[in-house]
C-alpha cells in the first residue's frame, strides 16, 4: 500500500518537508511504502491546454517527469498534499500540480465532475506560512482540500498548518511533529 507526498516547497529541509516527513513516518510505521515527489526537483510542465484529457478522462497527454505519478494516484492508497504559502496562495510549483490534476476530472452531464481515480482513498494536507494566524490562508488551503477531496474523491484524515514559520521553524517543534506522525498514522485504513 503506498503513500505518495507531492511537496510544492522548493526547500529540501524547509518546514513543510519536515511535516512531511513526519507523516510519511507516520504512514511506514502502520506498514505504508512511501514516496515523496518533490516538484521544485523533477522535469514538471504546466498544463498545455489541449484539452485532450476532455476527450480522453483520465489521462494527461502533456509527458514529463509528472505522467507516473499522475498514473501512480490511480494505484495509490493515499496521498499527502504540502504546500507553503507563496504570496498569499500556493507555491507556483504546485499550482502547476493542481492544473495537472485537471486530468483526473471527468465531466458529468449535469456540469460537475467526477473522479477518475477510484474511490476509498484517504489523504492529508502540511501547510507552512509565516503569518501567525493559521486562519489567515483558508481559502488557499480550502482550495487544495478541494482539489484532493471534492475533486478527487479522498477523504481527509486531518491536516497541519504549520504558522509562524520564521519564529517557530517545524524542525523544533516536537508536538507539531507528533501530531503529523498521527495524521500520517490514519492514512492507511
Ligand atoms: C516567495 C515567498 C512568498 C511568501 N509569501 C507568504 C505569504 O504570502 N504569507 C505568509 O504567511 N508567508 C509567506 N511566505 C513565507 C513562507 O510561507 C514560509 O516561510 C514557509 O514556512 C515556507 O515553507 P518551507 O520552509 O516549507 O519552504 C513566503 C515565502 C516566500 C519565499
Amino acid at each position: 500500500m503506498q503513500i505518495l507526498a507531492f511537496n510544492g516547497s522548493p526547500r529540501n529541509q524547509g518546514n513543510t518537508s519536515e511535516i512531511i516527513a513526519a507523516i510519511l513516518e507516520g504512514a511506514r510505521s502502520k506498514g505504508a511504502e512511501t514516496a515523496e515527489v518533490r516538484l521544485q526537483d523533477i522535469d514538471l510542465k504546466g498544463c498545455c491546454g489541449c484539452l485532450s484529457c476532455r476527450k480522453h478522462f483520465g489521462f494527461c497527454a502533456q509527458r514529463d517527469d509528472l505522467s507516473p505519478y499522475l498514473e501512480a494516484i490511480k494505484g495509490c492508497a493515499g496521498m499527502v498534499v504540502g504546500c507553503p504559502i507563496y504570496m498569499y496562495r500556493i507555491s507556483g510549483q504546485m499550482k502547476l500540480f493542481v492544473d495537472r490534476i485537471y486530468s483526473l476530472y471527468a465531466n458529468r452531464p449535469d456540469g460537475g465532475y467526477d473522479s477518475m481515480v477510484p474511490q476509498g482513498k484517504r489523504y492529508a494536507l502540511a501547510i507552512s506560512q509565516g503569518a501567525p494566524n493559521p486562519d489567515q490562508y483558508k481559502k488557499s488551503i480550502q482550495y487544495l482540500a478541494g482539489m484532493t477531496g471534492s475533486g478527487l474523491g479522498m477523504e481527509e484524515v486531518g491536516r497541519i498548518i504549520h504558522a509562524d514559520s520564521q519564529d517557530h521553524p517545524a524542525a523544533g517543534d516536537k508536538g507539531l511533529l507528533e501530531k503529523a506522525f498521527e495524521i500520517g498514522c490514519r492514512l492507511l485504513k
